[in-house]
């Protein structure tokens, strides 16, 4: 999608991945096959291209810092470190203005019972590092769940206070050095870890919330003096924000923005590349955005074949089908919360 969009610009990519038939090589000009901490191909992508971004967010800090120093990649590696381990970016979120949950270092079981001690029931377990749509993470409500954390025993992990949110919700934004633009916040719903709809405007946010959610993640971005692209997930209670997570990179709750806005997360994104200048997006129409995993292929499918105006199916080429796997999203433009639960919801299982 990044591809996509750069090419709309005018301007030519190379990508890099470690699987042959990766989805980007069908839109990008050139590609490398080749691990994400591959040296010697990272540098290759470096000397091939003008500008360097990233949308993986695994790519070992000790090469991409090498690199930084001789390739022109913009976003650099701060973000990305900051982002890379729960912990270190918790105390970040901390340090730069944004409330979190309450959480602790563990990594055996007298740490994890003195966390549980201090944090209380119910509290949830996460691998500090390389967790991803719900992996490696335990919910912890009474004693006898403590046995499921055990497979993760020595391994650095978090354990947070059990946030009883009203709703969750997301800001994906741009900085150029000088200015920040944002999208419009969604409203999130997960399943099973995974997110499932993106829903804009969030249907339970208050505008009090909203101009929270704005105002702290735009200040944040300015008070870490991050570039590119930035991500934020909130979890919202009554009036308060909690910093979940960030990713510098474009997201999926972002993917609605293609359609849903006037100008999307990945040209935003290219544009700051390009040394563009931003242009502050606005809501083109009320938007619901579904992702499609494995399960949902045949519906996504369906609906595609019905060709209906204001539903944009997106299907990523992944040639491997597996239930949970994002296999690619649909967005309906026009469409509410309500509007959604009543037409299209029962497609789904
Ligand atoms: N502390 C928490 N309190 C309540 N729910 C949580 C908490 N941490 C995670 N969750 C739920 O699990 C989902 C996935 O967790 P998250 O930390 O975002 O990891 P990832 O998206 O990297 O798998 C969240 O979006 C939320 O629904
Ligand atoms: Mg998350």
């Amino acid at each position: 999608m990044i591809a996509e969009q750069a090419k709309g610009l005018g301007a030519r990519t190379i990508c890099l991945d470690p699987s042959a038939d990766a989805p980007a090589f069908r839109v990008c000009d050139e590609h490398i096959v080749a691990p994400f901490d591959d040296a010697a191909a990272l540098d290759e992508l470096c000397r091939r291209s003008d500008v360097v971004t990233y949308e993986f967010e695994n790519v070992p800090g000790e090469l991409l810092v090498e690199l930084e120093k001789k390739y022109d990649i913009p976003q650099g590696f701060r973000p990305l470190f900051d982002s890379q381990d729960r912990v270190r970016e918790k105390l970040n979120a901390r340090a730069n203005g944004l409330n979190t949950p309450a959480f602790a270092e563990v990594s055996d079981r007298e740490s994890l019972l003195k966390g549980i001690f201090d944090i209380g029931y119910p509290c949830v377990f996460k691998t500090r590092t390389l967790g991803y749509d719900g992996h490696g993470q335990v919910v912890i409500r009474e004693p006898a769940d403590i046995k499921k954390a055990e497979p993760y025993f020595g391994t650095p992990a978090i354990l947070e206070e059990f946030v009883p949110f009203d709703y969750e919700a997301s800001i994906v934004m741009v900085a150029d050095g000088e200015k920040v633009i944002s999208f419009p916040v969604g409203q999130n719903i997960h399943r099973d870890g995974i997110l499932d709809l993106c829903i804009v405007p969030a249907p339970q946010m208050t505008a009090a919330v909203r101009e929270k959610i704005e105002t702290r993640s735009r200040e944040f971005m300015r008070r870490c003096g991050y570039r590119g692209i930035l991500a934020i997930e909130y979890f919202v209670r009554g009036g308060e924000i909690y910093f979940n997570e960030m990713a510098p990179r474009p997201h999926n709750s972002g993917h609605y923005t293609i359609e849903g806005c006037d100008t999307n997360q990945f040209r935003e994104l290219c544009r700051f590349l390009l040394g563009e200048p931003l242009h502050e997006p606005r809501l083109v129409a009320p938007t619901v955005m579904k992702n499609i995993l494995g399960q949902d292929v045949d519906s996504a499918l369906r609906i595609e074949s019905e060709r209906r105006p204001e539903v944009y199916v997106h299907l990523y080429g992944k040639t491997v089908n597996k239930p949970k796997r994002k296999m690619g999203h649909i967005t309906f433009v026009g469409l509410n919360a309500a509007g959604y639960e009543r037409w299209w919801a029962h497609r789904f299982v």
